[in-house]
């Protein structure tokens, strides 16, 4: 084919031959191309990389997929991930679902919409060509880009009978059909742009089962407070065998916030109030499950114990992430990542110094913590934006 059109039409002959080649190596030119990456592995209360310690310092945009589905959003993208890089940073924190919402990925349960998973694939590459790792968040507890509650209406729209609360997302046996289907699709979904399955992906540091997880939310008062802890350690241990089950690749965690719970009575005092002991989890418990390979806490100081002064919260962020590494190392042998941490801007009397106060207390509790050896695997901050997402929150 080549000499034949070479002699009669050479440029044609070129371009032919130049499609040709395109498309016989098809998707492997791209693996080809893209920067090697090993998956990070955990040994103890370490990561690793190709056999060396990793540690994590990183941050969260949890609207990467979002802003990539529309051409006119797409750079910010790249702008946060390279910028991201520049910093140093090695891991980003990202939402790979949209349940229901403007620009869903899932439509209505078990319907998906290609455009927007192109959208994460194209995320995912742009990851990894700035030598970033992904921790891939499956749904949130909060309402925003669908949710649990969004499960529980759709639930509802398709006769299912169940509870009105919306943490019978954590028990009726329904949803978890919709949010296996879910993690199925998302797990085993080949990159159109690489054609590697996202669960054959290095690029992925982690999956996060869900974001904050609070499973008593809007307990009615009928149901015992026990029931709900119960609910949610049954939920983890059965969703995450089932994610192992399709991918022995990647690490897998719990969004969870790190609040203490029944099985610990002796520290309920280190949670940030009475309140924090009531809403279903408990840290102890939720991360010994055998297939979660590491903790991850949330440090929120201005939320959970609004109205303090600084050096207050300062006192007890240092408790609070020093008392979750010590886990770390004796309860649970596993990582513990701080994978939100972060002062708003929108505090009362907020100024800039404050939040680097914050953000040193938090990079130094996290040093010591690799001097010495530790299970304090890293941090990473809530939240980066690109320019022109001034209205994001
Ligand atoms: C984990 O680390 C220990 C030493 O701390 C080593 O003996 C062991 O081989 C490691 N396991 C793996 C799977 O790398
Ligand atoms: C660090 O801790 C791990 C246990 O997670 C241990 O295997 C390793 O030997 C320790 N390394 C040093 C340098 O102490
Ligand atoms: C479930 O969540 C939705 C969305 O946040 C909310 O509108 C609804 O009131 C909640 N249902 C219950 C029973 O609290």
């Amino acid at each position: 084919m080549l000499a034949g059109n070479g002699l009669v039409y050479p440029v044609l002959g070129f371009a032919s031959c130049v499609a040709f080649i395109y498309m016989s190596l098809g998707d492997l030119r791209f693996t080809f191309q893209q920067p090697k990456m090993g998956f990070v592995e955990r040994n103890g209360t370490h990561f690793f990389v190709d056999g060396k310690p990793l540690y994590v310092n990183g941050w969260n945009s949890y609207w990467l997929m979002d802003q990539a589905v529309e051409e006119f959003s797409r750079p910010r993208v790249r702008a946060m991930l390279q910028a991201g890089a520049k910093m140093g940073l090695t891991v980003c924190r990202t939402w790979a679902f949209n349940d229901g919402s403007y620009n869903a990925l899932q439509i209505s349960p078990g319907h998906f919409d290609e455009r927007v998973f192109k959208a994460l694939d194209r995320v995912i590459v742009e990851a990894r060509k700035h030598g970033i790792r992904l921790i891939l968040c499956l749904v949130d507890n909060l309402h925003a880009f669908g949710g649990k509650a969004q499960y529980v209406k759709w639930a509802w729209e398709q006769g299912v009978a169940l509870s009105s609360s919306n943490d019978s997302f954590f028990f009726d046996p329904s949803i978890s059909k919709y949010f296996k289907t879910y993690l199925k699709t998302v797990i085993t979904r080949k990159n159109s742009i690489t054609g590697i399955e996202y669960r054959d992906d290095p690029t992925i540091f982690a999956w996060e089962l869900i974001n904050e997880p609070r499973c008593a939310s809007d307990a009615s008062g009928d149901t015992l407070q026990s029931a709900y802890f119960e609910e949610l350690q049954d939920w983890i241990e059965d969703m995450a065998t089932f994610v192992k089950s399709m991918d022995k690749n990647h690490l897998l965690t719990v969004g969870l916030e790190g609040f203490y719970g029944p099985t610990t009575p002796g520290k309920l005092s280190l949670n940030p109030g009475e309140w924090a002991s009531e809403v279903g989890t408990d840290f102890i418990r939720n991360f010994k499950i055998p297939n979660i390979d590491f903790a991850s806490v949330h440090v929120y100081p201005d939320h959970w114990i609004a109205g303090q002064e600084l050096q207050d919260q300062l006192k007890f962020i240092y408790k609070w992430m020093k008392s979750h590494i010590d886990d770390g190392d004796k309860e649970l042998r596993k990582p513990v990542l701080f994978a939100e941490f972060g002062l708003s801007n929108r505090n009362k009397n907020f100024q800039p110094s404050q939040r680097d106060t914050f953000y040193k207390a938090v990079f130094d509790i996290i040093y010591k913590s690799v001097r010495k050896n530790r299970s304090g695997a890293g941090a990473l901050a809530w939240q980066f934006m690109a320019g022109g997402m001034e209205d994001y929150k």
